[in-house]
């Protein structure tokens, strides 16, 4: 089958699969309510169930797969279904997003899985910002997890930092410097309207400008690093060599380049991070649909394809959290920690 481009010409190249919507920490950009309704478990996706959705998926053209969540080291066995995916030829590349809160026990096991990639999201190294901002007094736990990680061979580890005015703006430079001391690579992203960012507000974003100005005052010249991909992060070298990077997804959007699926925990496709509906695979791979069955689902889906919903917002005269609460609590499909960060 020919892999399809959508209707804005973008293939279809990853696939970022929630394996649950449960989390063990409550950062103020994601989960910052009491209450959350979650997705009923029975309707949470076997591992052999999603690796048929790979299967399908990759004969519509993916290669590439990063396992989230919620926070992926929460669901049972996790390894075993990342050896069920780097044993596939046609996924090039694997790779986790974790809050690294169990990554120490977890390293050593998902490194011998074959997992290829690491990325761990670490918002401050102050012990009481750390509390403030994900509500658990976790950071050693964290920081343990990425020393493990380390030592069972994920190099370089990406470290993804939210930027909140007021919250952990004034640590880029300690973070530049921890991710220096650990070989990682620091990527600092701008604080998004997305669904469950139900405390969002313009102000307290911290533009990629006001961090590279930053950066530039304490470091000197910045210099871009042109590479052709289509990450989110655009990366930047420091005088003395050092890359990190920057992900402004709130107000430079790289829609246009979006290669990216969305798969939740009970197999609903989404097409972009902030769209509104998905695609109900999981009924179709319960009803025993083949691989090639759903291979074409997706083409024909990824077709008509027209999702730019950062750029969109871009447009708006006054920016206000993409989902009201009430709306999120009857439809968690519309939380960022369903759809996977
Ligand atoms: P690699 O470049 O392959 O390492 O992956 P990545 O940068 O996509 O990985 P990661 O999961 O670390 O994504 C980093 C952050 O970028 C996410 O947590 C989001 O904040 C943001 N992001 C990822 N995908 C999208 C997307 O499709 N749209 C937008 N607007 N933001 C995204
Ligand atoms: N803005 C930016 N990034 C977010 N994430 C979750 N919510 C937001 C938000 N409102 C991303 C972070 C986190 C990952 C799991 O999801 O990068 O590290
Ligand atoms: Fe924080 Fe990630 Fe959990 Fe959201 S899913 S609360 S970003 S750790």
């Amino acid at each position: 089958m020919p892999s399809t481009s959508d209707l804005l010409g973008r293939p279809l190249r990853n696939l970022r699969i929630s394996v649950t919507d449960r989390c063990n920490l409550r950062c103020a950009y994601c989960m910052p309510e009491q209450n959350y309704v979650w997705l009923p478990r029975a309707d949470t996706l076997r591992f052999e169930e999603l690796a048929v959705l790979v299967d399908a998926f990759a004969l519509a053209g993916a290669d590439r797969v990063r396992i989230t969540g919620g926070e992926p080291l929460l669901r049972h066995d996790l390894a075993r279904f990342v050896r069920m995916v780097a044993d596939k030829p046609a996924i090039r590349d694997l790779a986790l997003t974790t809050n690294g809160l169990l990554l120490a026990e977890h390293a050593r096991e998902l490194a011998a899985a074959g997992l290829h990639r690491l990325t761990v999201s670490l918002d401050t190294l102050r012990p009481e910002t750390f509390r403030a901002l994900a509500q658990r007094d976790e950071l050693t736990s964290v920081l343990r997890g990425v020393e493990r990680a380390v030592e069972a061979g994920f190099r370089p580890i990406k470290i993804d930092t939210v930027v909140m005015a007021r919250v952990n703006d004034g640590e880029l430079v300690d973070l530049v410097e921890y991710a220096r001391g650990l070989g990682a690579e620091v990527r600092f992203i701008e604080y998004m309207d997305v669904g469950g960012a139900t405390r969002w507000s313009m102000e307290q974003v911290v533009s990629r400008a006001q961090m590279l100005d930053r950066l530039a005052s304490h470091y000197g010249p910045l210099e871009p690093i042109v590479e052709d991909s289509s990450a989110p992060a655009e990366r930047f070298r420091l005088p003395d060599g050092l890359a990190f990077g920057i992900i402004s997804s709130t107000t430079a959007p790289f829609c246009r380049s979006c290669d990216r699926s969305r798969l939740t925990a009970d197999g609903m496709w989404l097409t972009c991070l902030y769209a509104r509906a998905g695609l109900d695979l999981r009924a179709r791979v319960r009803a025993g649909a083949s691989v090639t069955e759903l291979a074409a689902t997706i083409s024909r889906g990824w077709a008509l394809r027209s999702d730019r919903g950062a750029e969109a917002r871009l447009g708006l005269a006054a920016r206000e959290p993409l989902v009201p609460r009430p709306e999120l609590r009857v439809n968690p499909h519309l939380e960022m920690h369903t759809r996977g960060g």
